[in-house]
């Protein structure tokens, strides 16, 4: 046994060699709790999804006891007298009874939205961590594309969760909902009458969406959250460039005691935080927007930031619409609807795989990439992330125009401009940015760090003193991998002929996203970054399942892959 072995209180053992005589379990437990993980501030990002998914739960239940998800008419006689006598539906008017009248109830309801808020901003960070630091590539994809099943969940939960309390707000959101659904060709009508149990709103919706809401989405959430954490664990998580880390281990602390009792700590400080957010920052106070009439909508209306997306899409289409055998097809609803997600998400989900078709590369890999170190994955990142926020800014261009005080109009020409330009631009400027922090990177190999000691020499020129990279340093500068260059069009292979993947168009396309790949800033004599030929390849494929682990698992700090 190592010396920071840690010593387990009587009372679980005891406990523990109780259940083990009845099933059987403690092997499994041991290879549980010894599990190494890698050590990193930004793989907290998906913690933070999932302890505000708990949250949400937790939250969600309470509310549930109380939440009456019916659209039957009442007249309110609450204590919120400003809507005394008005005649709203059983959901809107349970809303208001949680918010005054139910015992800590609009503490649950604010933390309950605050964490929904949380549980997506957690999503896109998470996402993004994995995208720029190339996580998503062989052996991951399959937790790649469970990750963007479940933001889209998450989307849809909230936009069910927020249109629930069937106030002025939300009820502008589902006309919307409504509209679009009714966009899409031939089924539209039918989809929408049907989802809404007959005309606009209708009866049926809240107590369908509630039914969608508390049970079916969540239920569907967990069980991904499950496949996804299940996946992770079983092919262990990838670690950061750093000194001793390689394809081959898992360097990091074991799931016993460190990462248990950090994942607690971690979700008590989060629900602190939901918590303090809840008490202190007021997030949709229905009571001020009154009961849903499909007669009014106020200016300002904005849905929850997820959904910004969606709104600034409509809200910069023109208003195109074609006729087809008889049919108008509304494509000021259809595109902004379709296309924007629709980018964004299948060209997620696609991402991994275009990558392995221009890089060639179908290795694992276990040890992230540095942004700098990809340029086009980087570039392209940022181009995307451009053209979503670009979108999103423009679901507000009633406040923008108001606040900076120029026409509406000219905000939404401004973004329909910018949603070209801006991400193209973004992709080019990023890129060179890439290449010139991978030439600093060759520079801190070849002359090492500049101390800010400047010398004469004896001929009077003046130098500034430098000191070699420390070990740690270099090992980080050095983790490049590069994907090896593909054969060029027409180009002979190994036997002759020319490569099957570089003939035809899509040959050409190949080679040319290739070249994009494989642009690099090469270091010194190409020995620099210590992988031969500036790639890496010989360096790990000629790699055994390192040692590394086996000496030293006992103090759990090392796993193989
Ligand atoms: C309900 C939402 C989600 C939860 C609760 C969740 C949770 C987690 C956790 C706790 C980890 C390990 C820690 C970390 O790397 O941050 C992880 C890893 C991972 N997640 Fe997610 N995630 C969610 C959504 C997503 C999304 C939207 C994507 C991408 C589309 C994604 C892709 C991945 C991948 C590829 C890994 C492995 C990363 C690695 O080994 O470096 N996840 N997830």
């Amino acid at each position: 046994m190592s010396q920071d072995a840690v010593k387990i209180p009587k009372a679980l053992s005891g406990t523990g060699g109780w259940l083990d005589d009845r099933f059987h379990g403690a092997r499994g437990v041991r290879v549980l709790m010894r599990k190494v993980f890698p050590d990193h501030w930004s793989f907290m990002l998906g913690e933070i999804a999932l302890w505000s998914f708990v949250i949400l739960l937790l939250t969600g239940t309470y509310l549930a006891f109380f939440f009456v998800p019916s659209m039957h008419p009442v007249v309110y006689h609450g204590s919120y007298t400003k809507l005394d006598g008005i005649t709203m539906s059983q959901a809107y008017q349970s809303t208001l009874n949680i918010s005054f009248d139910i015992r800590g109830g609009l503490l649950i309801r604010q933390i309950h939205h605050w964490s929904a808020d949380l549980f997506m901003v957690a999503i896109m960070a998470h996402l993004l961590r994995v995208f720029f630091t190339g996580a998503y590539r062989k052996p991951r994809e399959v937790n790649w594309l469970i990750g963007i099943v479940l933001f889209t969940l998450g989307l849809l939960e909230g936009l069910f969760g927020y249109s629930l309390p069937d106030d002025q707000l939300s009820g502008a959101g589902l006309r919307i909902f409504e509209g679009v659904l009714q966009g899409i060709p031939i089924v539209g009508t039918y989809a929408a009458y049907f989802l809404f149990g007959g005309p606009f709103p209708g009866h049926s919706i809240v107590p369908r969406m509630y039914i969608l809401h508390v049970l079916l989405i969540p239920g569907l959430i967990l069980a991904l959250i499950t496949a996804h954490l299940f996946i992770m664990f079983h092919q262990k998580h990838t670690q950061m460039p750093a000194l001793g880390n390689t394809e081959k281990n898992v360097v990091g602390q074991p799931f016993w005691p460190y990462f248990l009792l950090k994942g607690q700590a971690w979700f008590f400080f989060i629900f602190g935080a939901t918590a303090l957010l809840a008490t202190f920052a007021q997030i949709n106070p229905v009571w001020l927007y009154g009961p849903y009439t499909p007669l009014a909508i106020s200016s300002a209306s904005q849905p929850d930031f997820y959904m910004g997306i969606l709104e600034g899409s409509l809200r910069m289409m023109p208003a195109w619409e074609i006729n087809f055998l008889g049919h108008t097809v509304s494509l000021s609803v259809l595109i902004p609807a379709a296309l924007p997600l629709g980018i964004i998400f299948t060209g997620l989900a696609l991402w991994p795989f275009f990558e392995q078709w221009a890089t060639g590369d179908r290795r694992e890999h276990h040890i992230n990439d540095r942004p700098r170190n990809a340029p086009v994955r980087t570039g392209i990142g940022i181009a995307g992330v451009c053209f979503y926020g670009i979108f999103w800014a423009e679901g507000a261009n009633d406040v923008i125009a108001d606040k900076l005080q120029i026409p509406l109009y000219t905000v939404t020409w401004i973004s329909r401009v910018a949603i070209i330009v801006v991400p193209i631009a973004a992709y080019f400027i990023t890129k060179r940015i890439c290449l010139g922090l991978q030439r600093k990177d060759a520079e801190l190999l070849t002359h090492g760090v500049e101390i800010g000691i400047i010398r004469q020499l004896p001929s009077g020129e003046f130098i500034e003193e430098s000191r070699p990279l420390t070990d740690d340093e270099r090992a980080v500068v050095e983790a490049k991998r590069v994907p090896a260059a593909l054969p060029a069009p027409g180009q002979p292979d190994d036997n002759g002929v020319p490569a099957p993947a570089s003939r035809g168009m899509m040959g050409k396309a190949r080679t040319a996203a290739n070249r994009a790949f494989t642009e690099t800033i090469v270091v010194g004599d190409g020995h620099g970054n210590g992988h031969g030929h500036g790639n890496g390849h010989e360096a790990v494929e000629g790699e055994e399942h390192a040692a590394v682990g086996s000496g030293e698992a006992g103090d759990g700090s090392h796993e193989e892959h």
